[in-house]
């Protein structure tokens, strides 16, 4: 039997991205395609995406969306459907689908994305869906989502609630708002609750959402286990570890179409794991691009939010360490303002070595994976985590901080796995100058190994992190949810 599902998301590709959610909501209907769940996303009415909606029909119209005149637009995203929820007033802006050009969160994110999530309610129950009706369940992810089971299971316009999937991307954010808001959300009473909607005295959104899912996903087994300890699970650990088995990790893909080395158009030189000479051209590139001295020498990548979560404070520090070594730096990214200054600083400390580029650019990030020898990633905590794979695919050996996803697909480079021939990148444990450092020293001079740097390239390019396996997870869980068979 197909099952229909409603992906309910704030961003996904091609449409809006700001981080790997988008990645992964535009992945998912591809991936679940072969097993049988025609996969509905469905997306806020942002500039960007009513750009891409030209001859789209209206499908259905609110005139009271928590006060709102709304409308729901059906279109296509990348060949499969899309509904996108039409409310200028809120959706409509320049910036950010969060906030405004310079990073301030939009004041009304409770109320934005409060009828992202009614809206998504309705539609799951058949709004707009003539004959087709009531989808069979409700995916959401992040909290921008959430609100969306909360309406389901204490608001459903008719009927039942549906089975419903909700799947952390991250639990840092958590979309809390003051107590305040509850009077505008439209839930009865009886969501005002420990078990509802209410968190710590106010309302969290994630905490709804995990609260009315029937089934709770993270994007990887190692993230799944942490959440239930304080240090990750950020106040939420408790309800997690309540959930018991209704949490599992289900690990992300990489869509391999896009990422491809052997057809990467974006790359100089396109190359596979039997022509890896090629990424020479790709360095030179690179090079130049980011105006660094031509060498044979070990050349560090990093694409990255420029955060503490994702351990940029503490690249600065390290790069002295790394200069000193002989190896070089070309960074993409953008965030915190304090990091930023500090990379800039080490940049003309080290002209020629280091080569920093603040913003955000997707055919660069190619580019820099493909050109690139080594790709940093020293997340504090990593929910999976997407660069490291796309570094695995490319060639760009990865060097991680073991947690979450980072823990889950990169095989450390110790005596034992360069024994075997297993080893595909470079782990340290814990977010230290010490340890960050030891793990630079130990890839240098694992590069100047040539088979054996070869070898770990190789290994890391045959891994095979395509959506396969975790489509068919995916599919398993919402038929054990639905009580269907493929
Ligand atoms: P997160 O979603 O936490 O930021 P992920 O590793 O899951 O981390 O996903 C980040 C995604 O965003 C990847 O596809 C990465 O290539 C991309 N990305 C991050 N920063 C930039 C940037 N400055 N320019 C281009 N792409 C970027
Ligand atoms: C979040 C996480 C990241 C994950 C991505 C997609 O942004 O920070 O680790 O890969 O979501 O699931």
């Amino acid at each position: 039997m197909t099952l229909r599902v409603l992906s309910v998301a704030s961003e996904a590709v091609p449409l809006v991205k700001t981080g790997g959610l988008a990645d992964v909501a535009g992945a998912l209907p591809a991936a679940l395609a072969p097993h049988g769940a025609v996969l509905t996303t469905f997306l806020p009415g942002y500039p960007a995406v009513l750009g891409a909606m030209k001859r789209a029909k209206t499908v259905h119209q609110w005139s009271d969306l928590l006060g709102e005149d709304a409308r729901l637009l059906a279109g296509k995203i990348a060949g499969h459907p899309l509904l996108v929820l039409d409310v200028p007033h809120l959706f409509q802006r320049d910036g950010t689908p969060y906030g405004d050009a310079r990073g301030k969160d939009w004041e009304d994110n409770w109320r934005r994305f409060a009828a992202f999530g009614r809206a998504a309610a309705d539609v799951a129950e058949g709004a707009g869906q003539g004959k087709a009706g009531a989808f069979d369940l409700i995916h959401a992810h992040d909290w921008q989502a959430g609100m969306t089971l909360a309406y389901n299971r204490f608001a459903p316009a008719s009927g039942a609630p549906l089975p419903a999937v909700m799947t952390i991307h991250n639990m840092a954010f958590q979309g809390y708002f003051d107590a305040r808001i509850f009077r505008g959300l439209g839930l009865p009473r009886a969501a005002w609750a420990m078990d509802g909607v209410e968190s710590y005295g106010g309302v969290g959104f994630l905490k709804a959402g995990l609260q009315a899912a029937d089934a709770i996903t993270t994007v990887s087994p190692s993230y799944a286990a942490e959440i239930r300890l304080p240090e990750f699970g950020m106040g939420l650990e408790g309800l997690i570890a309540s959930r018991g088995s209704a949490v599992s990790g289900v690990l992300n893909g990489i869509d391999n179409g896009e990422w491809n080395p052997a057809t990467d158009a974006a790359l100089a030189r396109p190359y596979t794991a039997k022509t890896l000479g090629g990424r020479k051209a790709n360095k030179r590139a690179l090079e130049a691009e980011f105006a660094l001295d031509r060498d044979d020498g070990p050349l560090f990548i990093v694409v990255s939010r420029l955060t503490w979560q994702k351990g940029m404070d503490v690249l600065p520090e390290v790069l002295d360490h790394l200069i000193g070594l002989g190896g070089r730096l070309a960074l993409l990214g953008s965030g915190d303002k304090a990091i930023e200054h500090e990379l800039h600083r080490a940049a003309l400390r080290h002209r020629g070595r280091i080569g920093i580029r603040i913003g955000y650019d997707e055919a660069l990030s190619h580019r820099m994976q493909g050109g690139g020898d080594a790709i940093l990633v020293p997340s504090r905590f990593e929910p999976c985590g997407l660069t490291q794979l796309y570094g695995l695919a490319y060639g760009c050996v990865p060097v991680v901080a073991r947690t979450g996803g980072l823990a889950d697909t990169v095989i450390d480079a110790n005596v034992a796995a360069l024994a075997q021939g297993a080893a595909t990148g470079v782990q340290f444990v814990g977010v230290s100058y010490c340890a960050f450092a030891e793990a630079i020293s130990r890839t240098i001079a694992l590069y100047a190994d040539k088979p054996r740097w070869k070898q770990v390239q190789v290994n890391g390019m045959a891994c095979d992190f395509s959506w396969g396996p975790s489509g068919a997870a995916y599919a398993a869980l919402y038929r054990s949810l639905t009580g269907t068979r493929p």
